[in-house]
């Protein structure tokens, strides 16, 4: 698969197992939601532009580098916004865009609810965030709607996907990366992810 991220790093795979298991209480889920979070980010992340920056130490003159690019993120409503606040610890200067999509729960369609993007684009590179790609309907929805604003540059970071979310975005969107700390069996009849965690919203929020 190109353009797909599978961290298979043993902390991420460690927390992911513990964020799955039904016995975590919100709290905990939270907490998962953003350490994995930022290890999906240092990843997501490293090819980056910089630009050259010289600061002062006590020393002498250092010559160094520092981010250079625009950051905008796309937190999908309402699971993504667990996202948000771990991300800004590592990039304060981040935009936040909101986006509101929920799933028909007959059809699986997107369906947009909000939408908090001012009327030109701010920054050079989004990252859409929802921890759940399902049937890929929501990601693929917020990319298309971040592209017809005029940012072309766009990644996807997500925890948990499902093959047909993968295949769906890769097909409507192979120019987006992927970032993704696991991608699992498959859907169930209904559009959760098998094994997956259950509903991320409710598991987070406390409202199953
Ligand atoms: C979940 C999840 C994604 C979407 C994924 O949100 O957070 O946004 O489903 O499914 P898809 O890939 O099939 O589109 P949901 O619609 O349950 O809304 P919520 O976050 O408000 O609970
Ligand atoms: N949304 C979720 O929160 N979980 C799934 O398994 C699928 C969609």
């Amino acid at each position: 698969m190109t353009n797909v991220h599978v961290s298979v790093h043993p902390l991420v795979q460690t927390k992911v197992a513990i964020l799955r298991d039904e016995k975590t209480k919100p709290k905990i889920f939270r907490e998962l939601v953003g350490e994995i979070t930022q290890f999906l980010m240092y990843e997501a992340t490293a090819d980056l532009p910089t630009s050259p920056v010289t600061v002062q130490t006590p020393m002498a003159a250092y010559h160094g580098q520092t981010l250079a690019a625009r950051i905008g993120l796309i937190p999908i409503l309402r699971a993504g916004l667990g996202m948000v606040d771990p991300i800004l610890d590592m990039i304060p200067t981040a935009q936040i865009w909101h986006l509101g999509l929920y799933r028909d729960h007959e059809t699986l369609q997107p369906v947009s609810y909000y939408n908090k993007l001012p009327a030109d684009p701010t920054v050079d590179v989004c990252l859409v965030l929802d921890p759940m790609l399902a049937t890929g309907g929501s990601a693929s929805a917020a990319v298309s709607v971040l592209k017809r604003w005029g940012v072309q540059h766009i990644k996807f970071v997500g925890l948990i996907a499902a093959p047909e979310g993968v295949a769906l975005m890769q097909r409507e969107h192979p120019d987006v990366p992927l970032h993704l700390a696991a991608v699992d069996e498959r859907l169930n009849d209904i559009g959760y992810i098998i094994p997956g965690l259950g509903d991320a919203g409710d598991r987070q929020f406390g409202t199953r």
